[in-house]
């Protein structure tokens, strides 16, 4: 809770309700050798700058094809759970939000925000802050590549859900959901049910869809490049669910 007794959205709360499953739950949510692969295609040993590093999963292979990675997150928990490589290659900025970058002006050719990491920036406005952070440390010409979700259409009957994330004979996971369709937020709970007790891991995010992300993206001093369905390079159409896209910082 904060202050005001309203739930506490922050930057790090994301990362410190999922730390200790995130590898178990979510080492397979995308390929992170095909991230890799797609990053590759900009040339080698890029100066990349990965917001929202969390445990690696993806600047570890980026760091193992001789990039030189620097992530950050906001929670210290899923830093902890870090498996990366070894130095010099990743280096990590503890509690560095990403709306809000602690680094100097053209410092990094590529920064990458992939699995919905930039809607975690829940804050009205925030996304906006971070594109413009995003041109602010790139070269010109370097790339941000942003990988995320393409929002559904509003449906009353899909507002409130709640489904079964993973069931076994000890543990239910359920996932809970909200959508405030108005806001564009998602608030969730994954609720995991076991003879321990219940744990709740609490997270919301604030989506854009692919034209607000266009604009936001123009307005901070980038123009579209590429957007794809996939890290494979699949061409993207209206009806994907997931976008790959490559913005050039002009
Ligand atoms: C969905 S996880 C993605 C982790 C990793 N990039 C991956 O693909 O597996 C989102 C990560 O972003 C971090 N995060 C969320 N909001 C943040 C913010 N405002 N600033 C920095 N990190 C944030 C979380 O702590 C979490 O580690």
């Amino acid at each position: 809770m904060v202050e005001d007794g309203s739930p506490d959205f922050g930057p790090a709360r994301y990362g410190d309700s999922f730390a200790d499953v995130y590898d178990e739950w979510y080492d397979d949510v995308s390929d992170a050798e095909a991230t890799a692969t797609f990053v590759d295609r900009f040339g080698p040993s890029q100066r990349l700058l990965e917001l929202g590093v969390g445990t690696g999963r993806l600047s570890t292979p980026l760091a193992n094809r001789g990039h030189w990675v620097t992530g950050i997150d906001a929670s210290l928990a899923m830093l902890d759970r870090w498996n990366g490589v070894a130095e010099p290659l990743v280096s990590m900025a503890v509690g560095a939000d990403m709306a809000v970058l602690p680094f100097a002006d053209g410092l990094f050719d590529t920064v990458l925000v992939a699995t919905n990491t930039l809607f975690n920036v829940n804050q009205p406005g925030g996304q906006a802050n971070c594109l413009a952070e995003c041109h602010r440390v790139l070269r010109l010409g370097g790339r941000l590549i942003v990988e995320a979700m393409v929002p559904a259409p509003p449906d009353p009957h899909l507002d409130r859900l709640v489904t079964t994330r993973s069931l076994t004979v000890d543990t239910a996971v359920l996932t809970a959901t909200v959508r405030d369709a108005a806001n564009q937020e998602i608030t969730g709970q994954h609720i995991e049910i076991s003879e321990a007790g219940i744990r709740m891991r609490p997270w919301k995010i604030r989506y854009s869809t692919p034209a607000q992300l266009d604009e936001m993206a123009e307005i901070a001093g980038f123009r579209l490049g590429d957007r794809f369905a996939d890290w494979d390079e699949t061409p993207y159409t209206d009806d994907d669910s997931n976008a790959v896209s490559v913005f050039v910082a002009v």
